[in-house]
């Protein structure tokens, strides 16, 4: 097990080139399973949890080669259909797996996926959309699920409940290769859908509307491999735009999408950050480290303010002049970071979905431990700011979707460095 410490009250100064999106590769590594041929992806981030994608693909016989940021992954004619427990429990996105295999064999048996505590995380949506296009669910003796498809998934016109992420992507996948047409309705529009909607297509997919709240895939009768560069991580860049307002200092980000940060921008400007975009694909924050409360920030499903930026921008608020309110009106479980916070001296409070923020002049170092992999990025942010040593154990959450923090910040000339728990 790894931990950081970490000596704050630095400020943070030069650019960071951010790397490809964690919860766009998730998914387009499951998605390969659906294609005969290579799939080759760039841009692909060094994450733990893409390292257990390459465990999972392994273990149902795909052929996986990994070089410099790029993966290739090679399908066997007939994939395995069954996941290990395990492997599940590594993380949510395990749960990926299931619509490719089904799609592909027939049949597919499933644990309950791992992943952040942020609430209950049912699967209950990516289960009644599957349905509808012909799967027939079973639970077995040991609680794992399997379904089947003897027939095949055929097309159907379904409207989600609510615009669920990873039951947009299940149905997007189990729809490109479904009998006849799907139309699915209400689905999410994260940059990170739009980018696995681009890559089916770029397999052969052939899916319209892309972007919006209305997705319509005739199923093509298969995919073929092909190479694609997975989009920059959103939440990413927000980590380090977070860290260097709430530090003080100023940065240089190039390689993102300003247009998909467009909220998380917004928030940090009225916070009193100088932040200018300079193009499509670069964006430079200055901050005196003395911020503005934020009054009441609420998150919601795209193009809202992102859920996973909600601990970070709490983390930056810590010490602004004034009360903050921020809300996730996605999760339950959002802000188990609050603990650490107050460990390290911020005044704060957890009202259900909302974290109220008092700012406080100073933070001071403490021992700390990462809940989940938002909330630990958020202890690091925190940390930064508080004079003297920090510690932050279970820190193996945060390099499940950052390639290396330490690093990442020690470039920005923080006093950061991993050492054993
Ligand atoms: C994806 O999770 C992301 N993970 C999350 O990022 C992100 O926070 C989330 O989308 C929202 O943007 C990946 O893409 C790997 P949802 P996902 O389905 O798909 C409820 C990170 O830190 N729901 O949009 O699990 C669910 O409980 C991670 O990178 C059901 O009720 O999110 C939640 O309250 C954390 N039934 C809400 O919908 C279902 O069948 C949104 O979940 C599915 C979801």
């Amino acid at each position: 097990m790894k931990a950081l410490t970490i000596c704050g009250t630095r400020g943070l100064f030069g650019s960071v080139r951010i790397p490809g999106a964690k919860n766009s590769v998730l998914p387009m590594l499951a998605a390969s399973v659906l294609c005969h041929g290579t799939v080759t992806l760039t841009n692909v981030p060094c994450l733990s949890d893409v390292a257990s994608s390459v465990r999972i693909l392994q273990s149902i016989g795909c052929r996986i080669t990994q070089h410099s940021g790029c993966i290739s992954v090679t399908s066997p004619e007939t994939p395995g259909n069954a996941v290990s427990e395990e492997l599940m429990r590594t993380m949510r996105s395990s749960l990926f797996y299931l619509a490719p295999m089904l799609a592909r064999t027939g049949r597919a048996r499933i644990g309950t996926p791992g992943g952040c505590r942020l609430g209950a995380r049912p699967i209950d949506m990516h289960l009644s959309g599957l349905a509808r296009m012909g799967a027939r669910a079973e639970e077995n003796a040991d609680g794992s699920l399997t379904l089947s498809a003897p027939d095949g998934l055929s097309g159907a016109d379904i409207t989600l409940r609510f615009p669920s992420v990873g039951t947009t992507e299940t149905l997007l996948m189990a729809a490109s290769t479904a009998r006849g047409e799907s139309v699915l309705r209400g689905v999410a529009t994260e940059p990170e859908v739009t980018d696995l909607a681009r890559f089916l297509q770029s397999a052969g997919a052939d899916i319209t509307g892309i972007g919006t709240r209305t997705l319509r895939v005739r199923g093509s009768d298969c995919l073929m491999g092909t190479r694609y560069a997975v989009c920059p991580d959103r939440i990413t860049a927000a980590t380090v735009l977070c860290a260097v307002a709430g530090c003080g200092g100023e940065v240089l980000l190039t390689n993102i999408r300003s247009a998909h940060m467009a909220e998380v921008l917004r928030a940090l400007r009225g916070a009193g950050c100088m932040i200018s975009a300079s193009g499509e694909d670069s964006a430079a924050l200055a901050s005196d480290g003395t911020l503005r409360a934020a009054g009441e920030r609420e998150t919601g499903v795209y193009p809202a303010f992102p859920t996973d930026a909600a601990p970070l921008l709490a983390a930056a608020l810590l010490r602004a002049e004034g009360e903050s309110r921020v809300t996730d009106t996605i999760f339950e479980n959002r802000f188990a970071c609050a603990e650490g916070f107050a460990a390290l001296g911020a005044r704060v409070s957890v009202r259900g979905r909302t974290l109220e923020v008092r700012g406080v002049p100073r933070l001071a170092g403490a021992a700390l431990r990462a809940p989940d992999l938002r909330g630990g990025a958020a202890l690091v942010i925190a940390a930064l700011q508080a004079e003297g040593e920090s510690r932050i154990a279970e820190a193996q959450h945060i390099s499940r979707g950052y390639e290396d923090i330490a690093s990442l910040f020690a470039s920005l000339g923080a006093d950061i460095a991993w050492v054993n728990q």
